[in-house]
């Protein structure tokens, strides 16, 4: 059916980077946390892709600019506009002296602001060992042009070298060179990425090994537990990865465990993914994070979405392939212990992985002004405000959808080197992976007539659900659906007899998903008073769990339908709860709870305790949910 290509730049850059080859780039920084900056250089290497051009811009947000040479000479013809859209910053404009033919170098000396959103600075006192500040980063998706002028777009990839001079420990998303160079942490990234995958983390830091290329990174209090967590999944994940797709390209993957501000589960910076602190659960409940960021080392930082309008095919294809790696997980165990239909509890298990994200989309849908797959980001919009989880998941379901109708894993699975292969090192459309699609299938003319048969336009650009319903296998998910139905229909006697026992076998995604189908259940039923009282005398474990996922849905199930007031304990624990995570997929709908079931004096106030903890990102988000 039809397809209708809206191709078009990058609309999220001010900068004019379809006009130019960056070859290299030298990130050359010094770290001041006395006052909470960074400074230094950057240094381009770069070419204009025709003769005769005069300018070059480049995005700047909250940047101080210092001085500019180009080729080594100086120059003042250079300048900051206005701020036209707020979420894209400054354009920094810089004039060519002359036209260049060849290869030239841009150098800026800057420094970045009080106002930067890309860095956290913690005191001292802020971090767990209490022994050194830190400072980390989070660029994706247009946070790095707050923190060093650049083409601030995913389509530009270069090779870089980063040199950060720190009194700390420091990590950046490339190669630890083992040297340091005139006293600075040196890494080299020789494979090409894109701004939004550089990053820093600077403070008291030690590491152990969790694997044969691998090591965890953390606070030295807690290190230990963070081993534990990813010591025994992660070399395995890569396995299993590198037989799906092709060989590791990075050499290490390391990963660093971030203080409890870092706003996201998990970033995928090359050599150094950065989780959140509450995966570190003691029972390796939350290692397919590890999963998914590790994905990326292929979907997003070799293969890369070339805006963020495009920005499902980054996460849509890592959540396909997180759910690949651990139903083969599930499926290695299975016929560990024995089990015949091993393949089958493999696939079982991706399902069930499916099913919970299915019902994360609906729920997103409700909420969200962006649930088309290709967004429309221009006149400014701000792509930090369009993220939710419809890219993962109704990604997800466009790639789980063609490998079903092409025939299942089996076919559809020498697709998946091939198309990695194909785009490695260069960012890529929609449009192109649906011709790459094409190109790999149309020799087989049964399946040419399959894609055919494919509605593009209305998976790419129609809002709300995908067009067509996925038969997700619900064995795993059974259980769950049926002690829900019990509750619901003991309810209605007034009559319960539940006890703990009842969830005893659950792993934690199984707690998730009866949690969740019963709040869903509960939206259309009365007693929903006396039934929340009851389930707080069965399961006391509940209301104990410091596992963040299972915390959350508890605590909305909860809020939303008991009896509580702002002078409840509960709701006091569950709003303290929120000065302590920094991660936007738990403080936000967290906020909102209280706003809209508390009252929305009190999730102000309790956000007015916390704000000056969190991370600027999910400051600015959280005012703009409540509206302040
Ligand atoms: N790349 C994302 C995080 C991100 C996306 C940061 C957009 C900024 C802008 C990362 O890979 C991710 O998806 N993290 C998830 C993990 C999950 C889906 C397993 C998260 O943070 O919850
Ligand atoms: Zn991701």
């Amino acid at each position: 059916m039809k397809l209708t290509r809206k191709i078009r730049l990058d609309p999220s850059t001010n900068s004019n980077y379809a006009e130019f080859n960056v070859k290299h780039a030298t990130l050359d920084i010094k770290v001041h946390f006395d006052s909470k900056k960074i400074a230094g250089k950057v240094i381009y290497k770069l070419s204009a892709k025709r003769p005769n051009t005069t300018e070059i811009i480049l995005d700047s947000s909250y940047l101080e600019i210092v001085k500019i040479w180009i080729n080594d000479l100086p120059t003042d013809n250079y300048k900051l506009g206005a701020r036209k859209y707020s979420a894209l910053g400054n354009a920094l404009s810089i004039a060519l002296p002359t036209t260049y033919n060849d290869d030239f170098t841009l150098t800026i000396q800057f420094a970045t602001t009080s106002q930067c959103t890309a860095l956290q600075f913690l005191d001292r006192e802020a971090t767990d060992g209490k022994t050194a500040p830190y400072l980390f980063s989070q660029c994706q998706p247009i946070h790095a042009r707050s923190m060093f002028p650049c083409f601030d777009t995913p389509a530009v990839k270069s090779s870089y070298t980063m040199l950060a001079d720190s009194s700390y420990f420091t990590l950046m998303s490339g190669r630890l060179q083992e040297a340091k160079k005139d006293g600075k942490w040196h890494f080299e990234q020789p494979v090409p990425i894109p701004s939004y995958l550089v990053a820093i983390a600077s403070g008291d830091i030690e590491s152990e090994p969790i694997g044969p290329r691998s090591r965890i990174y953390s606070e030295k209090p807690g290190l230990q537990n963070c081993k534990w967590e990813f010591e025994q999944d992660t070399e395995n994940f890569i396995k299993i990865a590198e037989k799906l797709i092709f060989e590791y390209e990075w050499l290490k993957f390391d990963a660093l465990v971030l203080p409890s501000s870092f706003p996201y589960g998990g970033m995928e910076n090359p050599n150094i993914t950065f989780v959140t602190p509450t995966l570190i659960s003691k029972d390796r409940s939350q290692v397919k994070v590890m999963a998914h960021e590790l994905a990326h080392s292929w979907s997003g930082n070799l293969v890369t979405n070339s805006s963020w309008e495009h920005f499902w095919l980054n996460e849509g294809w890592t959540v396909y392939l997180e759910r690949r790696i651990l139903g083969r997980v599930a499926a290695a165990n299975a016929k560990e212990d024995g089990r015949s239909n091993y393949e089958e509890v493999g696939e079982q298990t991706r399902h069930f992985a499916s099913i919970i994200g299915w019902n994360a989309l609906v729920e997103s849908c409700k909420a969200s002004n962006f649930t088309s797959l290709i967004w429309d980001l221009s006149n400014g919009a701000d792509p930090d405000a369009a993220f939710s989880r419809i890219p993962y998941e109704k990604g997800f379901n466009f790639i789980f959808y063609l490998e079903t109708i092409l025939g299942g894993t089996k076919e559809f699975d020498p697709f998946i080197p091939h198309y990695f292969k194909q785009f490695q090192y260069k960012s890529l459309d929609s449009f192109e992976f649906i011709d790459a699609l094409y190109d790999f299938f149309k020799k087989d003319s049964k399946k040419k007539e399959i894609l055919d048969s494919v509605d593009w336009d209305t998976w790419l650009y129609e809002e709300g659900l995908p067009p067509v319903l996925p038969q997700f296998d619900t064995t795993l998910a059974d259980e769950c659906y049926k002690l829900a139905n019990k509750w619901i229909e003991q309810s209605s006697r007034g009559n319960y007899d539940f006890s703990e026992v009842d969830i005893a076998t659950f792993d934690s995604s199984q707690h998730v998903l009866f949690l969740e189908t019963l709040e869903g259940k509960l939206a259309k039923s009365d007693n929903t008073v006396d039934l929340v009282g009851q389930l707080q005398r069965a399961y006391p474990f509940y209301s104990q769990s410091s596992n963040g996922e299972v915390k959350s849905r508890w605590s909305s199930l909860t809020i939303k339908f008991g009896n509580f007031s702002s002078s409840d304990e509960s709701i006091e624990l569950f709003a303290n709860w929120l000065g302590t995570v920094g991660r936007m997929k738990f403080v936000r709908p967290g906020y909102r709870l209280l706003r809209d079931y508390v009252s929305e004096e009190f999730a102000i106030s309790t956000f007015r305790r916390f704000e000056k903890s969190y991370h600027p990102i999910c400051w600015a988000m959280v005012k703009s949910d409540l509206k302040l």
